[in-house]
């Protein structure tokens, strides 16, 4: 897989390092509150799994199953909900899990959802990464791990055609 790369953006020991301040950053933020994290998957299962295990709060856990289609490395903004139901939210602190900020059609899609159906008592967004540039839906993450320019980025949960999830690094496609 490392071969597939045409350079790394982050390596293990700069996502570790950056996962340990954010972490601390969420955990300070959440004290004394009841706080419910819900990822989005699959993007964000190697992210989720790594920064709550450095979150020492009593939190909850749910996911939620979203598919963003791809026509190679380029979204067509559709996007399908593949889990059912919502879990109950309301009165919870809901902090949104995603592995990366790009258009921002995915987050804007599940913030109008949750908004509809449930009453959480505030509701943020945390990304590992966030493409710098003009969103099709105006939305910033409260939480970012690394911000970066506009480009394909694979590894650490993210693919290319459901390839590359399990890379431990972040790095660009040749
Ligand atoms: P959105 O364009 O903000 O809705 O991003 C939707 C989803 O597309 C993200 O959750 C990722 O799963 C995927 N995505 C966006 N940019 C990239 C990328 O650079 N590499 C891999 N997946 C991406
Ligand atoms: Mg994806």
């Amino acid at each position: 897989m490392h071969n597939d790369l045409d350079r790394i953006l982050f390596n293990e020991d700069e996502i570790e390092a950056r996962l340990d301040q954010l972490a601390a950053q969420i955990t300070h933020d959440y004290q004394g509150l009841d706080l419910t994290v819900l990822a989005i998957l699959n993007g964000s299962l190697i992210f989720m799994a790594d920064l709550l295990r450095r979150i020492p709060l009593p939190l909850q856990l749910d996911c939620l199953r979203v598919k963003s289609y791809y026509m190679g490395m380029v979204s067509t903004g559709e996007i399908s909900f593949e889990s059912g139901l919502l879990p109950d939210l309301s009165g919870r602190h809901v902090l949104l899990l995603d592995d990366i900020l790009d258009s921002g059609n995915t987050l804007a899609a599940v913030i109008a959802r949750i908004r509809e159906e449930t009453s959480p008592k505030s509701l943020k967004c945390c990304v590992l990464l966030s493409k710098q540039k003009s969103r099709v839906k105006a939305l910033e993450a409260d939480y970012v791990g690394f911000k970066i320019q506009d480009e394909f980025v694979v590894g650490y949960g993210l693919d290319y055609q459901e390839r590359y999830r399990n890379l431990p690094l972040l790095g660009i496609l040749k």
